[in-house]
């Protein structure tokens, strides 16, 4: 690896490696687009924010401040709690309750183009922050919608053609945190109790700038970077009560997939995923957390020593191992980039200070309503989601991402539920891989956070394709099928079947991988709701 603090140079060489050119592909459709500059006056705001993103340096390890891209926030409108600042470089908290309608004045200082997308949000298309809607530097994107969501944890990133994950990278990110009734009864651990915790990989130049670099391996594999970052910040040291506490993690990363665990052997016990909270905990040996998937933790420290640690790890789990023949030289790199080898330390929770009552964890907490294939819109029917693999880039559905293009096959009726199969397709493998070195081997040997856009889903079942290997062994206590997701980790050689409704809006959502390096290279598709 070469040491060039100029960051914007390193950028320039991923741009010129990849298919992204000084113009922009899809903003020759841009100049024609849609954008929503002014407020709706109809539309009455209970909360508005402006928010900006712009350049920043930031103070992150010791030394030199690096350069980011930063969301600042500014509460016009609205309660106090709605925007909660973090220090580090991540964007503002925001603090929603379910049924506000909230306006945000999203105003784009970058010196490129951006849009901010609501991940897990439910809202119409035009508010969802497609790349068609991205902004150039300087205008304004107005979104209003209506807080639909029930309690839970979202996040808000950028979305942009192409330049999602080198922005994200960056900086731009922040979380959402939406409350609700249901959640209000159940009297959680809540305010300092209830922990924000957002995990990212990063890379950094010796004068503290942040280092992307993509060769054609990294491009496959996604970008990984060697120092982990906590809400912004890194060697994360949490101070703590011996009480319960409620954390809400989010794997901010463009790719790397971490498996959590307890240093001491404590298992996890989660009390919400993605879409919110569970109807009742779950308790685990460790979670997997793929980019954009979000997972809430119940942890109790009470019984602890004061002035003891108790560390929130990644643990060692094994990649796909090579499938043999010619594949093994190209495999094995693919292998190695995604199983983690040793034990990396996330974030350490220090005793710091004794108390003596605690809330008890609810043994119900939400009642869910449960989507059966049986009650779906159309039973017999079932929308693909292939992952498939060719002239070096993955695709959906034998597709890549084209801004407004849809299939047949991905129109969907509005107000109904659908049966979504998502699997690895080795049967679109044609054009130039065939019986290549690169190609399926490659596809099959990687997992993939597959994220839809719009409602929450269920997971209705997973399907290995054939026995189980010693990767997937070391993975699978830790995936949780249970709640609201919006993203869904499909492991090598494994079929994912969900249920998701898609109720209220008509128009382009999209559905992707969210690691966001095969993302920017059209790993994603649009459904036409109609
Ligand atoms: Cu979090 Cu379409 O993304
Ligand atoms: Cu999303
Ligand atoms: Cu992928």
């Amino acid at each position: 690896m070469t040491h060039i603090d100029d960051k914007r140079r390193q950028f320039l060489q991923y741009a010129a490696m990849s298919t992204l050119a000084a113009t922009l592909p899809g903003f020759a459709l841009a100049e024609s687009r849609t954008i929503n500059k002014t407020p709706d006056a109809s539309f009455k705001a209970d909360v508005e924010i402006a928010l900006t993103a712009q350049v920043a340096d930031i103070p992150i390890r010791s030394g030199a401040p690096t350069q980011v891209f930063k969301y600042y926030g500014k509460l016009l409108k609205g309660p106090r709690t709605s925007l909660q600042e973090l220090p580090g470089y991540l964007g503002p908290i925001l603090n929603f309750q379910q049924g506000q309608k909230v306006r945000i004045y999203f105003y784009n200082e970058l010196p490129e183009p951006c849009v901010t997308h609501w991940h897990g949000m439910h809202v119409p298309q035009a508010m969802d922050g497609h790349p068609m809607y991205a902004i150039y530097r300087g205008e304004q994107y107005v979104y209003e919608f209506e807080v639909k969501n029930p309690a839970g944890t979202n996040w808000y990133h950028a979305h942009t053609h192409e330049l999602t994950a080198p922005q994200v990278y960056q900086g731009l990110a922040g979380l959402i945190t939406i409350t609700d009734e249901a959640e209000q009864k159940l009297d959680l651990p809540h305010g300092e109790y209830d922990i924000p915790l957002v995990i990212q990989d990063r890379s950094f130049t010796h004068g503290n700038q942040l280092r992307y670099m993509l060769n054609m391996h990294q491009r496959m594999t996604g970008f990984l970077g060697d120092t982990i970052l906590v809400n912004g910040q890194e060697n994360s040291m949490i101070p703590v009560k011996t009480r319960a506490y409620r954390v809400r993690i989010l794997n901010g990363s463009n790719s790397r997939i971490y498996k959590l665990g307890w240093d001491d052997g404590t298992p996890v016990t989660a009390i919400a995923t993605d879409g919110g909270l569970l109807q009742k905990p779950e308790t685990l040996p460790y979670v997997m957390l793929a980019p954009a998937e979000r997972v809430e933790v119940w942890i109790d420290f009470s019984g602890r020593k004061v002035g003891s640690d108790l560390t929130l790890q990644s643990l060692a789990y094994q990649g796909p191992s090579p499938m043999g023949g010619g594949m093994r030289q190209g495999m094995g790199m693919m292998g190695s980039a995604f199983g983690q080898d040793g034990v990396i330390s996330i974030a350490r929770f220090h005793i710091a200070e004794s108390m003596s009552d605690s809330p008890k964890l609810p043994t119900e907490l939400v009642p869910m309503r449960r989507l059966t294939a049986q009650g779906g819109s159309d039973p017999g029917k079932t929308v693909p989601i292939a992952i498939g693999m060719r002239h070096m880039n993955f695709q959906l559905n034998g597709r890549t991402f084209d801004m407004q293009d849809y299939l047949e096959l991905e129109k969907i009726p509005v107000n109904s539920v659908q049966r979504i199969r998502i699997f690895h397709d080795s049967r679109g493998m044609g054009g130039g891989m065939r019986g290549g070195r690169g190609g399926m081997g490659m596809m099959m040997s990687q997992p993939h956070p597959i994220h839809l856009h719009g409602q929450q889903f269920q997971i209705l079942s997973r399907t290995l394709s054939g026995p189980s290997s010693s990767s997937y062994d070391s993975v699978k206590d830790g995936l949780i099928n249970s709640g609201w997701k919006d993203t869904v980790l499909v492991m090598p050689g494994e079929e994912v079947e969900i249920l998701k409704p898609f109720e209220d809006y008509t128009g382009l959502f999209l559905y992707h991988c969210h690691n966001l390096e095969h993302e920017d290279m059209g790993m994603m598709r649009n459904f036409f709701v109609s």
